[in-house]
């Protein structure tokens, strides 16, 4: 029985539908069944549908991966906390977390690290084609062509109706981003690719794969680790993202994984999305000292410009991200040496949180505000932040594919459009138009 429901009077017809109200939704193709008599067609016309550009207020699915509270500042993965799992877990249990649903037991857990572990190396032709790149691609790129490329080694994968299989490319993608991320890294400095190092912790592997040079045996600083392996954490998911919907709606072709996956890191490339933190550290350097911050502030308050690294489509509260990425710069800059843009950085979310411009609009640090700070200090170039963020994003994507993939109302993802362009016109033929 329905108890909640939207009656809506059709002032072309004057019939009234009464709606279904479900989960604060209604359902697109209810409103689908108000037509209006076309009688110039001498037809019913076509349904009523929704215009939606950025799907602003569309649901397109339904998920128990991620919870956001925007107005709290709460965000949480399968109901857990991010604050929890930021102090307490690590990557890869986390990543247990969001793909199956459930925190793992000790025998679960120590199956799927030794799992991800034994499947960090990719086979020497991806090597080899990833050497192909020009001396100054963007890592972004080489990453994502071969995400790609992967669906080309494993056409197994393409079985996707297979839990196991799933489980399978889950694990491999999970195991390999590292490994790719850190030789596009290598690439644009023009370093030897360094191989996986299985007896390191997943972070660990990755920081050797980054840094390590002529030592038999790369050792990572614990801190470091630490820190960004919080950051992976922070990353992992954030429920209907751009880049969680390109994964989504490839997936819905019911293609491989891997071509999903591409598509999300492609999705991720744009500076609307992942590139945030790379103009935040743009605009700390242009400010260059603290007394220039209140001319700066005055000049974003005027219009002129944007505090980079604050406001959030979703929160309008303190990011809980930004908070516990602003503890772990702390524990990076013991070891690296402090940044000089910190201060900078420090006193303008100190002006900003108390500046009426900003209060009203409910204005806050998101989770680009210091990530960039962490990661100039441990010496990656902007164009690797994103890269950094892709791996993190990984076990989120592969989620919101397998809940997509098990889901039984999804179908393809295929909108409408409202068309605006001509009808029914006559071809020319050449010889008459060019006459
Ligand atoms: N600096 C100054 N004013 C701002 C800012 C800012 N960073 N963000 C929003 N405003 C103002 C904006 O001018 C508008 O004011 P008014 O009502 O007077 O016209 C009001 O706040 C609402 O802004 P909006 O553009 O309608 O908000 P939105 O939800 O469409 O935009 C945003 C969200 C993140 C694009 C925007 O806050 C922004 O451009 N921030 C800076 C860029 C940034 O840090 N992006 C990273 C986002 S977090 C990444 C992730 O989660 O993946």
């Amino acid at each position: 029985m329905v108890t909640e429901s939207l009656t809506v009077r059709d002032n072309r017809t004057g019939v009234e539908y009464d709606i279904p109200i479900t989960d604060g939704t209604i359902r697109a193709a209810d409103l689908g069944k108000i037509k209006a008599a076309d009688p110039a067609n001498n037809e019913e016309g076509p349904g009523l549908a929704v215009y939606d550009p950025g799907f602003v207020n569309t649901a397109s699915c339904r998920s128990s991966v991620t919870y956001i509270d925007g107005d709290k500042g709460i965000l949480e993965y399968r109901g857990y906390p991010i604050e929890q799992l930021a102090e307490n877990s690590n990557f890869l249990e986390v990543s247990y977390l969001l793909v199956h649903g459930a925190l793992p037991t000790k025998e679960e857990y120590d199956a799927w690290v030794h799992e991800i572990t034994y499947h960090t190396f990719v086979h020497e032709n991806i090597k080899e084609f990833m050497q192909g790149f020009r001396y100054d691609a963007h890592p972004m790129g080489m990453l994502m062509a071969s995400v790609g490329a992967m669906s080309t080694f494993y056409p197994d994968a393409a079985n996707i109706s297979d839990p196991d299989n799933r489980r399978l490319q889950i694990i491999r993608l999970i195991a390999k981003m590292p490994t790719l991320g850190a030789w596009a890294f290598r690439h644009a400095q023009g370093k030897p690719y360094v191989y996986p190092d299985n007896d390191l912790s997943y972070t660990g592997n990755f920081l050797s794969m980054l840094f390590k040079m002529s030592e038999s045996k790369y050792a990572p600083d614990e801190r470091i680790e630490k820190a960004l392996d919080t950051l992976f954490i922070l990353h992992a998911d954030h429920e209907q993202n751009a880049s969680a919907n390109a994964v989504r709606s490839v997936g819905s072709t019911q293609v491989d994984p891997y071509s999903s996956v591409a598509a999300g890191v492609g999705a991720l490339f744009g500076p609307l999305h992942g590139g945030a933190n790379e103009a935040v550290l743009r605009m700390l350097r242009r400010i260059g000292k603290v007394e220039n911050i209140p001319a700066f502030i005055e000049g974003v308050k005027a219009g002129n410009e944007r505090l980079m690294g604050f406001g959030h489509r979703v929160y309008k509260n303190y990011d809980p991200r930004a908070k516990l990425i602003k503890q772990q710069a702390y524990n990076v800059f013991e070891v690296t040496g402090t940044n000089p843009l910190l201060d900078i950085a420090q006193e303008l979310e100190k002006i900003a949180l108390e500046d009426e411009y900003f209060v009203k609009r409910k204005l806050y640090p998101n989770v680009d505000f210091y990530s960039g700070l962490i990661y100039e200090a441990l010496e990656f170039p902007p164009e690797m932040f994103t890269v950094l963020f892709a791996i993190g994003r990984t076990p989120g994507w592969l989620s919101q594919w397998l809940e997509l993939v098990q889901d039984k109302e999804q179908k393809i993802a295929r909108p409408k459009q409202i068309y605006t362009g001509e009808r029914g016109l006559n071809f020319v033929p050449r010889d008459v138009r060019w006459a």
